[in-house]
């Protein structure tokens, strides 16, 4: 084995940028299927018993990645290396580990934990400890069994054959398991339940599955409940990705941080302060959604939750299956777009969902939204409860998401409208500084906001609608900070540059965040992350928000208090006392 590995927060970092790194290449190359399957080929080497082989990077290996059950995952570990050059100090071993918990992810699959801090080692398995397809159902368990794995975990995790199809000049099978195999869904089951379907393999393990009276129970249940598949999957998953290793450094990182935070005395202050006021947040919150439900739909209740966070998912398929990143970026900044900070009363647009009204679909700015608008309807009509302007503005966090830039808080709860706001709210892209100023100034935003957020244009291209032509980026279905970068290079062959970006260089305000955003990344990702959320919040305000403001105020004049007068118990009696 090589070195230990120090998972200190730098490491967190890298990782948290290694995932959106690894989300852009996945779904810029496609490879979401292969990159699921070589964390799969990494890990399942492992014997529990003589405690060698699993996830520990050693697949990279000439002479493992020549074992023939390992034919072609020479493909994903070179899609791996273009990821590991940047982030040179995560071990191979993370690396293919958070590959495969990425490719379930956008995919549209479960989120699955990932935890870092696997060693290296260079040291390969004796070829055979892969399963072997043409074999059947104890030989399945022989080989998981010696994983240290359950009957469940087989049939949770043969439910990854939803992904990808067998190569014949690989694995001598041939074709897809699903009819849709860039989508992660219980489907694998539906299908393997039918029996044999014109053009779907079967391979004899995947029939094995019905055989043996103990992995059919899972099947069956899996191919009724999604949930109950995504819910297992993601437990056998992270068992999976874990074979080999115990997270102690984390562990103890985790402790040793802890109990930096037990020794202050502000911190227990605080604490006691926090599980007081969360109380009488909670209470208030509480009220505040019944209040909400009398005034407004749609109610965000647990269940509108859970809906949000499958739509995201079903986004995620649809945006990586279908590549249309852009298009869904850009009708969430649409429909936003139009919110004018000074009509409150009369149509204030705004994320509103009218842009799907035909009417405003055919604005001369809308050109080309109407795609959008179709998709968005397939995962509309699966989550009917969501309402368009939700939906619209979660398209937009996950398109961003997906291709690599950074997370965005989405809160949902944003109403329906059927008023469309008149022509002419959306920028032009004739024209210059001023008038991004005038749009972007009635909708509330600032100069920085207009900068950041401009920087949307690393996705996507022009399509000859306004009469311009082609992508602002080398890369245009990666988000990162190009456009800047290549604004300040001025034009260049085969790149787009509008009036309204070059207004960006020529403005002396908005020059000194474009020279930013093009030299630090990071600085990027964190300003856009906070203008997008702003963007599509505008004219919407979230039900918790007030209360938020409250706690927050509240815990530092706690903190203030239990500082100044030192006299954290009665302080905390007193508060105590006014529940
Ligand atoms: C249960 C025993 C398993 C057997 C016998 C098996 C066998 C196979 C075979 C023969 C292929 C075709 C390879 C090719 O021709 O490219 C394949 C592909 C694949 N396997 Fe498995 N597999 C098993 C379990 C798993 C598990 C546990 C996972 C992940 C958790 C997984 C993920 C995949 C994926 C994603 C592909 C598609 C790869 C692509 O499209 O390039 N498999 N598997
Ligand atoms: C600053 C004022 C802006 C102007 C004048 C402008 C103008 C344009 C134009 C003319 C197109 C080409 C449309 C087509 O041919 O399909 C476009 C595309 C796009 N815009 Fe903007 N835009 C602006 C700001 C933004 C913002 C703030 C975002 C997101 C935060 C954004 C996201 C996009 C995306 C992702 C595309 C590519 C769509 C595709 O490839 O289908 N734009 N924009």
């Amino acid at each position: 084995m090589a070195g230990g590995v120090v998972v200190d927060a730098q490491y967190l970092k890298e990782v948290e940028k290694a995932r959106r790194d690894l989300r852009a290449l996945i779904a810029y190359r496609n490879c979401a299927p292969i990159m699921l399957r070589l964390a799969w080929h990494d890990a399942g080497t492992y014997n529990a018993e003589t405690k060698t082989g699993g996830a520990n990077g050693s697949i990279r290996n000439e002479h493992e990645l020549g074992h023939g059950a390992n034919s072609g995952l020479k493909i994903a570990v070179n899609f791996c290396e273009e990821v590991k050059a940047k982030y040179s100090k995560i071990t191979y071993a993370d690396l293919y580990q958070l590959a495969g918990v990425v490719a379930v992810e956008v995919t549209g699959g479960p989120t699955i934990e990932f935890v870092p801090g696997r060693k290296d080692s260079l040291e390969s398995p004796e070829e055979g400890r892969l399963p072997d397809a043409k074999k059947g159902a104890s030989h399945l368990k022989d080989i998981f069994y010696r994983m240290g794995l359950s009957d469940k975990d087989i049939v949770a995790l043969s439910g990854a054959h939803t992904l990808g199809r067998a190569h014949p000049e690989r694995s001598g099978f041939e074709g897809p398991w699903t009819s849709e195999p860039l989508k992660f869904d219980n489907s694998y089951f539906t299908e393997l339940l039918k029996g044999e379907s014109e053009g779907l393999l079967k391979l004899p393990t995947d029939k094995a599955l019905l055989d043996d009276p103990e992995f059919r129970r899972y099947v069956e249940l899996y191919a009724k409940d999604e949930d109950a598949f995504f819910k297992d999957y993601a437990a056998s998953h992270k068992k999976l990705s874990e074979l080999g290793f115990t997270p102690s450094s984390c562990v103890k990182e985790a402790a040793k941080t802890s109990t930096i935070l037990a020794q202050s005395a502000v911190g227990v202050a605080v604490t006691a302060a926090v599980v007081i006021l969360s109380y009488l947040y909670e209470v208030r919150k509480n009220a505040n959604l019944r209040f909400h439900a009398l005034m407004a739909a749609p109610v965000v209740n647990e269940e509108y939750l859970k809906e949000i966070e499958k739509a995201r998912r079903d986004l995620r398929a649809l945006i990586y299956s279908k590549n249309c990143a852009p298009i869904m970026l850009r009708i969430a900044w649409h429909d936003a777009a139009t919110y004018d900070a000074r009509l409150k009363t009369r149509i204030p647009g705004g994320p509103n969902g009218s842009i799907r009204n035909k009417e405003e679909l055919s604005h001369s700015g809308n050109k080309g939204l109407e795609t959008a608008v179709e998709l968005c309807e397939q995962v509309k009509a699966k989550h009917p409860k969501i309402t368009y302007a939700d939906l619209y503005q979660l398209a937009g966090v996950v398109a961003v998401e997906i291709t690599g830039g950074p997370s965005i808080d989405f809160v949902p709860g944003r109403k329906d409208s059927n008023q469309s706001p008149p022509e002419g709210r959306l920028p032009d892209a004739k024209l210059g500084a001023s008038h991004l100023r005038e749009v972007f100034y009635r909708m509330g935003l600032s100069d920085k906001d207009i900068v950041v957020l401009s920087g949307g244009h690393t996705l996507g291209k022009e399509h000859k609608r306004s009469g311009f032509q082609g992508p602002w980026t080398k890369e245009p279905s990666k988000f990162d900070n190009s456009y800047f970068v290549d604004l300040l290079k001025g034009e260049t062959e085969g790149l787009l540059q509008l009036p309204t970006d070059k207004a960006l260089v020529e403005d002396p305000v908005f020059r000194r965040y474009v020279e930013l955003y093009a030299r630090d990344n990071d600085a990027f990702f964190r300003d856009y992350a906070v203008s997008h959320k702003k963007l599509s919040e505008l004219g919407f305000n979230p039900p918790s928000q007030r209360p938020k403001v409250v706690l927050t105020l509240t815990i530092a004049a706690a903190v203030v208090a239990a500082l100044v007068y030192d006299k954290c118990e009665s302080f905390i009696k007193n508060m105590t006392s006014l529940i």
